[in-house]
């Protein structure tokens, strides 16, 4: 198989820096090849407001904030203290306080209450739970809007043929739920792009664009 893996994009020593105390604590974050990809997305189809679903430590974030530059807010959901306080100090290093609205707590019930559009979401929280954040983020998605889900081939256990093993089933199981829906949504136009752990780049339809067929 092809992969991108080997045409690393160029990061700082401090974007390295995260990457290497994520390392060490097990904490998974995007490659920089994903960091790479959405940074290109963000440039091409320049979002008013982005939405991530899983700061972690604030690496995607970051790399979507600085593609977006100073004017586009950035709003990030991050149920675990330690490491959304975490992403706030590596926000204050490159100056991005004003510009990313941390929101510490669960994504599921912080979503409902958004009350605004966002023009891109990355989705990049628990694997299981992709499929639950799909009908709120509808809501807040306009036309031409953008959802991009990572992981989702899962180390290649979502197209492995044959059993998978019980730790690891429901997991799978959820992630081939998600891709069935987004690929075959009526107002969402998917693809499935192999890199990273794997991408589903999904946009919202606007009315002409949901006839079938187009
Ligand atoms: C894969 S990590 C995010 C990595 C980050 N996006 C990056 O690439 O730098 C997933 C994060 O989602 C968080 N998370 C899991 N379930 C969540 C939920 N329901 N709401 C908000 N955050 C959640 C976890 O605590 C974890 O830090």
């Amino acid at each position: 198989m092809s992969d991108a893996s080997s045409f690393l994009p160029e990061r700082d020593e401090f974007m390295k820096n995260i990457e290497k105390r994520a390392r060490e604590r097990y904490i998974p974050i995007i490659s920089p090849e994903v960091g790479q990809f959405l940074k290109v997305l963000i440039r091409a189809t320049r979002p008013k407001r982005i939405l991530e679903i899983g700061t972690a430590i604030g690496y995607s974030t970051i790399w979507m904030a600085r593609a977006a530059g100073r004017g586009v807010e950035v709003v990030t959901i991050e149920i675990d203290e330690e490491r959304a306080f975490e992403a706030r100090e590596n926000f204050e290093f490159y100056g991005l306080r004003e510009q990313i609205n941390l929101k510490i707590g669960d994504a599921l019930e912080i979503i409902p209450y958004l009350r605004r559009e966002f023009d891109l979401v990355f989705i990049d929280a628990a694997k299981g739970q992709y499929i639950n954040y799909l009908d709120p983020l509808m809501e807040i998605i306009p036309p031409g809007g953008v959802i991009v889900a990572d992981n989702v081939l899962y180390r290649g256990y979502v197209q492995q043929e044959g059993p998978v093993k019980h730790k690891r089933r429901t997991m799978v199981n959820n992630l081939k739920e998600y891709i069935d829906i987004v690929t075959h949504h009526h107002l969402l136009d998917t693809s499935i792009i192999p890199i990273g752990d794997g991408i589903a780049l999904s946009v919202k339809k606007n009315d002409r664009e949901v006839e079938p067929g187009l």
